[in-house]
This record gives C-alpha cells, sequence and structure tokens, in this order.
C-alpha cells in the first residue's frame, strides 16, 4: 500500500457550533495506482486533501505511507490545489521549476527538466509567457507540470480541470493519462465528473454528502485506453450515476427534516 488514509475525522467552527465535514473517511491507493474521489460540492474533498498535505491537522484518524504511520504526507506528496496558484510575477518556467527550486536543485537542471515536461503537454515557445497571457487550460498544465516535477511519489490533484470547457478537458485528461503512463506515480484525483472518473481511474471512491464518508468502493476494471461510447464504460458511469442520484436523494430528504 503506498498510502492510506485511516478514519479521518474533521470538524470546523461554525456559527458558534461544530461542523462535522469528514466523518471517518478510510481510503487507500496501491503503488502506481490511479485513485479518484469522486463527491458532491461541500461534501470535504479538498479539506481531506489538505489534510494528507499537511496542510490542516484531522481531529482523528492516520495516514499511513509505505506501511508506517505518518503525521501527514508533507514531503511524500505534490498537492496541486483547486486553484491554479500561479506566481503572476513568474514566467511559465520560473512557475514549472518552483518545486525543484525548493529542493534545492540547481536553477540549470531544473529548466532542462521543466522545458522537457512543458513541450510534452504542448507548451514549447511559451516558457517565457506570463499566466496572464496563458489560457485557462495551458494554466492548468503549468500546474501540472509543476506537481510532476516535484519527482515525490504521490500526486493529489484537486479538480484540476474543474474550471474548464468540455473539449479543453478532453485534451488535458489525455496529457494527464499519459503522464501517468510514462512516470507511474500513485494518483489521488478529486472531482464530480463521472464521465472523467472511469475515463482516467483503477478505482473510484465514492462520498457522501457532508459529513463525507465512502459510500462505495468502484473498480473500473475496463482495458486501456477507454472509450466513453463502449457499452460497459456507459454501463458503469450509469452505475455511479445511479449511486450519486441516492446520495442526493438522501442529502435532500435529510435537509427537508431539518427544516
Ligand atoms: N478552513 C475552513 N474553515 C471553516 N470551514 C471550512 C474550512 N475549509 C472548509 N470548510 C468547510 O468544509 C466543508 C467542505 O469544504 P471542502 O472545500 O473540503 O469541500 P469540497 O468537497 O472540496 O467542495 P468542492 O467540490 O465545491 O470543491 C464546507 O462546508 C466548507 O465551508
Ligand atoms: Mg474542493
Amino acid at each position: 500500500m503506498k498510502i492510506a488514509v485511516r478514519n479521518i475525522v474533521k470538524s470546523f467552527p461554525h456559527n458558534g457550533a461544530n461542523l462535522r465535514v469528514l466523518d471517518g473517511v478510510t481510503l487507500y491507493a496501491r503503488e502506481g495506482e490511479f485513485v479518484t474521489i469522486l463527491g458532491p460540492s461541500g461534501c470535504g474533498k479538498s479539506t481531506l486533501f489538505n489534510i494528507i498535505a499537511g496542510l490542516l491537522s484531522p481531529d482523528a484518524g492516520e495516514i499511513w505511507i509505505d506501511g508506517n504511520p505518518v503525521p501527514d504526507g508533507r514531503g511524500h506528496v505534490a498537492y496541486m490545489q483547486q486553484k491554479d496558484l500561479l506566481l503572476p510575477w513568474r514566467t511559465v518556467l520560473e512557475n514549472a521549476i518552483l518545486g525543484l527550486e525548493v529542493q534545492g536543485i540547481p536553477r540549470e537542471e531544473a529548466r532542462v527538466r521543466a522545458r522537457d515536461l512543458l513541450a510534452r503537454v504542448g507548451l514549447q515557445g511559451f516558457e517565457r509567457a506570463y499566466p496572464s497571457q496563458l489560457s485557462g487550460g495551458m494554466r492548468q498544465r503549468v500546474a501540472l507540470v509543476r506537481t510532476v516535477l516535484t519527482g515525490k511519489e504521490i500526486l493529489l490533484l484537486d479538480e484540476p480541470f474543474g474550471a474548464l470547457d468540455a473539449m479543453t478537458r478532453m485534451v488535458l485528461q489525455q496529457y494527464i493519462l499519459r503522464m501517468w503512463e510514462e512516470f507511474r506515480r500513485t494518483v489521488l484525483f478529486v472531482t464530480h465528473d463521472i464521465e472523467e472518473a472511469v475515463l482516467l481511474s483503477d478505482r473510484i471512491y465514492v462520498l457522501s454528502s457532508r459529513p463525507a464518508h465512502v459510500k462505495e468502493e468502484v473498480a473500473v476494471d475496463l482495458p486501456r485506453p477507454r472509450q466513453v461510447t463502449d457499452p460497459s464504460f456507459v454501463a458503469l458511469k450509469g452505475r455511479i450515476l445511479a449511486l450519486i442520484q441516492d446520495e442526493i436523494k438522501e442529502a435532500f430528504a435529510h435537509a427537508r427534516e431539518m427544516v
């Protein structure tokens, strides 16, 4: 097991009370596995990633990496947050090498490695551009390159394509798959998009609405490359959609009871 998250509990103070966000979330990823966390908006997915990345402490629960409990995943994970967080005053190339700089890799070496990866995601010729001169999809590619370049064994990708149009999304999905197939890092990926989850993942965890717990674990046993129109693809998508619809219905019924 590369990473295991066990019984993570987290509440935030809210209007003088405690808002329970994570209600004992347990999940894992094997080495090199692509695992997606699918859940309704506001259920606690980013909170979970913030805890794994060591930006927040859980109230209870543990994170294990390579079979050992660790206080958090810091040092082991690279985290691509929901907002791309590129530095506006740095060029594409300088943004891409940020993680390498922090690790003390010599600048020239860092630049060579970044140029190579930028070219592989179609950003050749944009190394000297500033983030404000890029489209949303291009910015996300820079952020993705920066995350992969850190060389960490585990990548946390929080809705990397959330704000993009469908076509740009399709292109970026292919880039991410290509990078994953080449580097075989362990990926934890968050999305709202069922089709994206089925297209990319080895396994999917469907979370409940807040407070989040794992509602179901779904193995995606479809050969790659996958075709979204394939009957087995469509069937699996339908099964997951039904799970999520159930969850939404339950959440609505619960909300009505509270009124
Ligand atoms: N630092 C914080 N302080 C207080 N409440 C917070 C904090 N961070 C998150 N929350 C609350 O926790 C809940 C879950 O937020 P989170 O961002 O983890 O959801 P999410 O599943 O990532 O949603 P989305 O899919 O919209 O990105 C929300 O109700 C949010 O208001
Ligand atoms: Mg989020």
